[in-house]
């Protein structure tokens, strides 16, 4: 396949970006999207040319490192997928794709399709966790819970902390990722008793990083890779408002 590739370049934070053409010459079907992007940055670099900046890790769909909007939709047109795991064959020869970074204030743009996801983590440092220490896995595996528990609990754990909810959201709100990981600690006994102080503490600090509210658009749930249900946002909401009304203590 032959293919036009319009591509978000911008040199710094600071820099003013803009969309780029390239070809994409000899794309195989078999090809992941990442894959097809390395073979454009050989190109590149054998003309002496800068590579185009991107996000990558495992490339399993498990480190949540990958963040391309392409053709306008968060990690591509496959549902439930990674960008990393998307394959060329989802387009034909002659196609046209634009590949964008995340758009968010609260993940500025580094360089081209490389944004700063540093506020998750300033997130999670500020009620994501269990503060008490839980032991080894036989520990955990003491304190018997209902199987329906454990499953929900992680369902909500497969969050890969991409960003790609709030890349979709008109509101750039962080709140599917937050109630991706207080509905997972809610439901386990070791990190329940901890439940109100960690949904003021995570949802203060997403507004203090710049995210948006929920309007319950519902683009968060349609974009994650993870299929995180935006019930969980329910789930928080809930939380938040008995911890609002005294319960927090
Ligand atoms: S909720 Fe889904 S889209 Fe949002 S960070 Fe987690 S895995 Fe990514
Ligand atoms: S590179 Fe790890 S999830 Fe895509």
């Amino acid at each position: 396949m032959r293919l036009k590739l319009r591509i978000w370049r911008q040199t710094g934070p600071a820099a003013s970006g803009k969309l780029v053409d390239y070809t994409a010459a000899d794309v195989s079907p078999d090809m992941s999207f990442l894959e097809m992007l390395d073979v454009v940055n050989e190109g590149l670099t054998k003309k002496g040319e800068d590579a185009i900046a991107f996000d990558s890790d495992c490339r399993e769909g498990i480190c949540g490192m990958c963040s391309l909007v392409v053709n306008g939709v968060a990690h591509g047109p496959d549902r439930g997928t990674t960008v990393c795991q998307l394959h060329m064959r989802k387009f034909k020869d002659g196609d046209t794709v634009t590949i964008e970074p995340w758009r968010a204030k609260a993940f500025p743009v580094i360089k081209d399709l490389v944004v700063d996801r540093s506020a998750f983590d300033r997130i999670i440092a500020a009620g994501g966790y269990c503060s008490v220490n839980t032991g080894g896995a036989q520990d955990g595996n003491n304190i018997l819970i209902p199987k329906e528990v454990s499953e929900l609990a992680m369902d909500s754990a497969a969050c890969i902390g991409c960003g790609a909810c709030v890349a979709a959201c008109k509101n750039a709100s962080a709140h599917l990722f937050m109630s991706a990981k207080i509905t997972h600690l809610a439901l386990l006994p070791q990190s329940q008793q901890e439940t109100h102080l960690r949904v003021v503490d995570m949802i203060d600090q997403a507004y203090a990083e710049g995210f948006g509210s929920c309007s319950n658009e519902g683009e968060c749930e349609a974009v994650c890779p993870k299929e995180i249900p935006i019930s969980n946002i329910a789930n928080m909401t809930r939380e938040y408002f008995r911890a609002s009304l005294g319960a927090r203590d």
